[in-house]
């Protein structure tokens, strides 16, 4: 009874309430907001995550630009109907060289998060420059200017340098190299090509475009696309889901 009435302050004298509500919210967010400023990370580390290679992320930039994500998001959700359509739900460490990132909240098309490899480069060709040749019932919008539009790339290297500056640990010589690791990811006879490998684990080099003879926004977003989902490798996951 006896703390019951010292409460009485608080009811019967709005300021007291409100400064009360105040220290409460404050100790609340204190120990949400304060561990975050002493951990050293909050992603968990998985390894296979790399930065995006120059060609990478041109497309990505492309991706962007067209708003391609407007109607497809790149997170998997943990629920089982999302992991058994579209594979192992996303990590936080998958995206965490994305700014901004594309998780998205709508999807008028599937979630492309592990897209990469799902289908051949001569698919996606056909499926960005007219979508109903390969899927007739789609309400995919085409993009055949990208075909035909050459990519500019000769500043890329400044792109990788702003990356840097907002945390992706994109090495002095990678911004160095830039533009000639782009052009090496699109031809595997390139004198190039061991440099650019040992920078970019797993890049995957190839004319992407079926285009030798410019490089354009289609190869990079092709490229793109085809390294989405693929970095990390997720039979030791699911091996470990699988022992529990
Ligand atoms: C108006 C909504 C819309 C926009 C904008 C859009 N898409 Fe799609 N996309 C869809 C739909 C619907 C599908 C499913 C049918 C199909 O495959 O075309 C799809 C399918 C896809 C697929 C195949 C996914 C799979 O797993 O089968 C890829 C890859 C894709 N889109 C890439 C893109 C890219 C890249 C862009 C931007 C340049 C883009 N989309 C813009 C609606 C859209």
């Amino acid at each position: 009874m006896k703390l019951l009435d010292k409460h009485a302050i608080f009811e019967k004298n709005s300021i007291i309430l409100v400064i009360g509500i105040l220290i409460t919210v404050a100790i609340g967010g204190l120990i949400e907001i304060v561990p975050l400023f002493y951990l050293e990370n909050t992603i968990e580390k998985v390894s296979g995550m790399r930065p995006y290679t120059p060609l990478e992320l041109a497309g990505r930039n492309i991706y962007v630009r067209e708003g391609c994500y407007n109607c497809h998001s790149q997170m998997i959700r943990a629920t089982r109907d999302e992991v058994e359509r579209y594979g192992h739900y996303s990590l936080a460490a998958e995206s965490m060289y994305d700014h901004p990132f594309q998780w998205g909240s709508k999807r008028n098309g599937p979630d492309l998060a592990r897209v990469g490899n799902k289908y051949s480069d001569e698919w996606h060709r056909e499926h960005l420059i007219k979508p109903s040749s390969v899927v007739p019932e789609t309400i995919m919008p085409g993009y055949p200017f990208l075909a035909e539009t050459e990519l500019k790339y000769s500043l890329i290297d400044q792109d990788l340098k702003v990356n840097q500056m907002i945390g992706v640990p994109y090495t002095d010589d990678q911004i160095k190299f830039a533009v000639a690791d782009l052009e090496a990811q699109l031809d595997e006879d390139s004198d190039d090509y061991d440099a650019f490998m040992e920078r970019y684990p797993s890049a995957q080099v190839r004319d992407f475009d079926g285009n030798r003879s410019e490089v354009t926004e289609l190869d990079a977003l092709i490229a793109y696309l085809q390294m989405l989902g693929t970095l990390v490798d997720f039979t030791i996951y699911n091996e470990l889901e699988n022992n529990r």
